[in-house]
């Protein structure tokens, strides 16, 4: 008898206390949706928090998300008017799921797809009441950045805990292509005493360059990997005044200044040789409507993956039956799901092909940026020809 009690007994305390262990299993990582979390079929904890639509569906092991996106949003809050914000190592996207949600904005992310801990690609699909965000599948690489800063600007940069990923040789590359990105740069580093994280030999320098740059400490993170010290997040003033690379092959001299507050942005066209801006008068000046967003170009180049490919050619359609408006591989500005018009008009007066929308879709359809650049090239060729014709 004294037995049968002990053993149910025991098995009610044992239930009980898994019962219990399992709850708080729930609660501390997989708070929110279980259904959305089993959904998502983690193989392990992610690094970052998951949210879907704007809700917690796991908890990240990394440093806290919440408290960081709250330090950026300080940095958000400053502007009026629609943003383009750029997260180079988005890991599960939360920073740019939370500012697409929280802000007019386009939010495009790079994350490299062979170190995720779930596929971006599938999140940005299961926020479905997103339709402004970006995302480029690629590691990017110093040279890219570069690249990217020479035909983009960002009003946002968000390098969180990811240059000291960057090979050795070129941190120091990426980090100063990354200042001529945009304007707010924030970039956040793990503290020289964490020595468990990986990058050792990039985070000395990482601390140095930041503090050659004029910046302001906006967060302190405790760090997962050493819980007595603490990560830091700086907002740096960025050094991007010019687009000067809008187009793969443009052959002329025509470059971009960018004219950029809080509470405005638009570009003005000039020659590049002609460097006596100051002689023309505030009033001539001929302001271009910059909309918020990437180039398309841009994009396909750097693996855009997100919106599909389908879903860009939906909006153009969109956009030709509603505005019958010239399309050209470089006008093009994709936003998320829905694309604008950078219009300039000596883009679409300059000897375009006519046939320059299958061009666009052939660009759409390019796999990799090798191809991108050969039909790009084609269309470049064909307009010197159609030019040397009609001059
Ligand atoms: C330590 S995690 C930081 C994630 C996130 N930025 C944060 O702070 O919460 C670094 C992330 O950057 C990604 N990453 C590292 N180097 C990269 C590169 N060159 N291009 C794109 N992603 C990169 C990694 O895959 C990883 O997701």
């Amino acid at each position: 008898m004294k037995r049968v009690i002990f053993s149910t007994l025991f098995l009610i305390v044992f239930a009980i206390t898994t019962t219990r262990l399992i709850r708080f299993y729930n609660q501390k990582y997989h708070r929110g949706s279980s259904s959305s979390s089993s959904r998502l079929q983690l193989k392990h904890r992610p690094y970052q928090d998951i949210i879907i639509n704007n809700k917690l569906i796991v908890r990240g092991h990394g440093p806290r998300c919440a408290s960081r996106y709250n330090a950026i949003k300080s940095v958000l809050d400053k502007f009026k008017r629609p943003i383009t914000v750029l997260d180079i190592g988005a890991a599960s996207g939360y920073m740019a799921f939370r500012i697409a949600h929280d802000y007019p904005s386009t939010c495009v992310m790079v994350s490299d797809p062979s170190h995720e801990d779930i596929s971006l690609k599938k999140l940005c699909k299961l926020n479905t009441s997103l339709d402004n965000v970006v995302l480029l599948s690629k590691r990017i690489s110093a040279k890219e950045l570069k690249l990217m800063s020479q035909r983009e600007h960002f009003d946002v940069v968000l390098a969180l805990n990811v240059l000291h990923h960057f090979p050795k040789k070129d941190w120091k590359e990426a980090a100063e292509s990354i200042l001529r990105l945009g304007d707010c740069i924030i970039i956040e580093t793990p503290p020289v005493e964490d020595k468990r994280t990986c990058g050792q030999g990039n985070i000395s320098g990482i601390s140095e360059f930041i503090q050659k740059h004029d910046n302001t400490l906006i967060a302190k993170t405790r760090r997962h990997t050493s819980p007595n010290h603490f990560g830091k997040m700086y907002l740096i003033k960025g050094t991007k005044k010019v687009l000067n690379k809008l187009n793969l092959f443009d052959y002329s001299n025509i470059e971009y200044d960018i004219h950029c507050t809080f509470l405005n942005r638009f570009l003005v066209r000039r020659d590049a040789n002609n460097s006596n801006m100051n002689a023309v008068p505030a009033k001539s000046l001929n302001r271009l409507m910059f909309p918020k967003g990437i180039s398309l170009i841009t994009f396909k180049m750097l693996n855009g993956a997100y919106p599909t490919k389908n879903m860009i050619k939906e909006s153009i359609a969109k956009v030709i039956y509603s505005k019958g408006s010239v399309l050209l591989p470089e006008n093009i500005i994709i936003q998320g799901r829905d694309i604008a018009l950078f219009d300039d008009s000596t883009i679409s007066n300059n000897g375009r092909p006519k046939d320059s929308l299958q061009f666009v879709y052939n660009v759409i359809d390019a796999d990799d940026a090798g191809k991108v650049f050969s039909v790009c090239k084609r269309m470049a060729d064909d307009c010197a020809i159609q030019k040397a014709i009609t001059s």
